[in-house]
């Protein structure tokens, strides 16, 4: 199977012949990397990563969020090279908000700097805090142990979307969480992306959590890193927990840590 779909839909993020190198070329962190996502208006898309710590995966993002260029290649989004217009954000694993504002104001910054005005702004930002099940909350500062690790990844998750709808990056985001926080938000991920149906890039460690909210699973091998493996997940789109228990859920779980395991010992 090809590593990527090649059908009519545009691209929305376009990664090629990526290569990058910190010592000027002796040795090689990624080369040749590819990496398409095509862009399914109204529906959006959830990619997750898979890959051996160290294979750069958070390199990939950055690349995407516009932190970071490669050593040789082209990263476009929208068929556009990386600009302030064409930002995108990020929710890390560690609490990406300003500890100094309230929930509502970290919610609420992107559309400062687009010059919205006060009212709207707080209109559309409580809209955005309702979704990820804020409301209530609005003005508690975004800082631990105000708000639980589990309600600041909310708030993360929400100011990103309120920055930018079409395209949400998320770096292992529920890995410092508890197993129920984490799987909370893995339903209120999905919920989301329901709703709003962004273009979803998402890293994890977590087989499960990865075939549980993924469309296309790609795997990346360790350095000279690429994309090696594209599983796509073919469950329902509407995803809940009584799925896990299903014979095809169990079935792509057991396939990718095959395919994984595979790959490492190549
Ligand atoms: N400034 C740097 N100098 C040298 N190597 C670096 C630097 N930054 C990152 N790397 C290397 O790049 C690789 C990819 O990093 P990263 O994208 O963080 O991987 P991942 O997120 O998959 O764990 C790692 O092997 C890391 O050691
Ligand atoms: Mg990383």
């Amino acid at each position: 199977m090809a590593l990527f779909q090649d059908s009519d839909h545009k691209n929305i993020i376009e990664l090629s012949g990526i290569s990058h190198t910190y010592d000027g070329g002796q040795s090689y962190v990624l080369q040749n990397l590819d990496f398409l996502v095509e862009d399914k208006p109204a529906q959006g898309q959830f990619a997750v990563i898979l890959g051996p710590s160290g294979c750069g995966k958070s390199t990939v993002l950055r690349y995407i969020a516009g932190l970071q260029t490669p050593s040789e290649g082209t990263v476009l989004v929208h068929d556009k090279p990386i600009s302030s217009e064409n930002r995108v954000g990020m929710v890390f694993q560690q609490y990406s908000s300003l500890p100094w504002l309230t929930v509502l104001d970290n919610v609420s910054l992107a559309l400062a700097y687009q010059g919205v005005s006060d009212k709207e702004r707080r209109e559309r930002a409580m809209e955005m805090i309702t979704k990820v099940g804020l409301a209530g909350h609005e003005n508690k500062f975004a800082q631990y142990p105000t708000l639980s690790g589990g309600q600041l990844q909310r708030v993360a998750i929400a100011r990103s979307l309120m920055a930018n709808q079409e395209i949400l990056l998320m770096d292992e985001p529920f890995g410092a969480l508890d197993i129920n926080t984490r799987l909370q938000m893995q339903d209120l991920l999905a919920d989301l992306w329901r709703d709003i149906h962004p273009t979803v890039i998402f890293v994890t460690h977590d087989i499960s959590e990865a075939v549980y909210l993924a469309d296309d699973i790609y795997i990346m091998k360790k350095a000279p890193s690429r994309f090696v493996e594209h599983i796509p997940v073919d469950l329902p789109l509407h995803r809940d927990r009584e799925m896990k228990r299903d014979q095809r859920f169990t079935d792509l779980v057991r396939e990718v840590e095959d395919r994984m395991i595979a790959i490492a010992a190549e």
